[in-house]
């Protein structure tokens, strides 16, 4: 049986992961959010001071959003961390700050889908919903030859009733792990590892050479890109920062004045952008110099960053919102990873 098999391959080769050494609800929740975009080895960080600051969905629900956000800096996907705060006070709220035991209590609370509702009620207790993620689409298609769209209705169909049939009657907890970790390490998306695989013999796309095409997608998404200009105001030392407004990527999180374009600009028409007089109506300042674009690549966009350095006087400012503040004082504010980046290379 493939279940079967799956298993005494995962008891020889899983890896020592912390949270798979607890039952507590909310710790696999923060787990599997982290691990939804991040890999296994930068999560194991994350996950054990996020739950040494925040033991218990209380805790959480406690937490500032400033704190939380702070927590997941360089993580990246930070509505992540915005709606398990969220959920984390709807728990406290709705259900006396007991994590919900039911699959379909645990699918209402926000940022929690099909995957994580049957990891969480899984992993926590042993309730017979089999995942399927982007591993076990590869390993499912792979192994019975599936060519079915894995991105349409009819294939998320589909591949969701295989997986509970090839769960069959194993140990949810143990099975769901397995064929993540299978998939992971195994039958990874390239170059897998099939010389030593112990499903080979009953692997239909090893043996009609379609291991490279498989799964299959149905749309290609289009990758929009957007050009940022990040001013670095400096006046004696200090910095000018804002916090980041409006529903994207990295609400609420703090950031240099942004003027964001969709096509590149040279520095002289920076200056007679919209943006640029905002921050800079009164001032006589000029542009010291400009980093050369760095490309930071989001799943459907990629941001091409530049940092404008340019001296100001602060009093001459006219956006209010500004911040002015040391390096020193950077610590206690959240940044998205391309800042922080920026701010290490500048502080050398
Ligand atoms: N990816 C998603 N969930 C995981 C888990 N529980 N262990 C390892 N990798 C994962």
């Amino acid at each position: 049986m493939l279940n079967n098999q799956i298993i005494n391959w995962y008891s020889i080769h899983k890896r020592d992961l912390p949270w798979r050494k607890t039952k507590d609800p909310y710790s696999i929740w923060i787990s599997e959010i982290m691990l939804q975009q991040t890999r296994v080895s930068t999560t194991i960080d994350y996950y054990n001071r996020f739950i040494t600051q925040f033991p218990t969905v209380k805790d959480l629900a406690n937490a500032d959003e400033q704190e939380v956000l702070n927590l997941w800096q360089g993580l990246g996907y930070y509505s992540r961390a915005r709606n398990l705060h969220f959920a984390a006070k709807t728990i406290v709220k709705e259900h006396k700050g007991i994590f919900p035991d039911s699959y379909n209590s645990i699918l209402t609370l926000k940022g929690i889908g099909t995957y994580t509702a049957a990891a969480i009620s899984s992993f926590a207790y042993n309730l017979p919903h089999a995942v399927l993620d982007g591993n076990v689409f590869r390993v499912l298609s792979r192994i019975y030859g599936i060519e079915t769209p894995i991105d349409s209705g009819k294939g998320k169909k589909l591949f969701q009733q295989l997986a509970t049939e090839t769960m069959g009657d194993a140990i949810p907890e143990v099975y769901n792990q397995a064929i993540i970790e299978f998939g992971a390490l195994q039958c990874t998306p390239k170059s897998p590892n099939c010389e030593s695989c112990p499903l080979l013999a009953n692997c239909f796309a090893h043996k009609n050479q379609m291991i490279e095409v498989l799964p299959k997608k149905s749309k290609q998404i289009k990758t929009k890109n957007r050009y940022f200009y990040y001013l670095f105001l400096s006046c004696s030392g200090r910095f000018a920062i804002e916090k980041r407004e409006g529903k994207d990527i990295w609400e609420n999180m703090y950031q240099f004045p942004l003027i964001e374009t969709d096509h590149p600009v040279e520095h002289h028409d920076l200056m007679k952008t919209e943006k640029w007089n905002l921050y800079l109506k009164n001032s006589t300042a000029i542009i010291n110099s400009q980093t050369k674009p760095i490309v930071h690549k989001l799943s459907h966009q990629h941001i091409h960053a530049s940092f404008v350095h340019i001296t100001v006087k602060e009093e001459e400012l006219a956006k209010n919102d500004l911040v002015f503040i040391s390096m020193e004082e950077a610590e206690k504010y959240p940044f998205p990873k391309l800042i922080e980046n920026h701010l290490k290379i500048i502080s050398k």
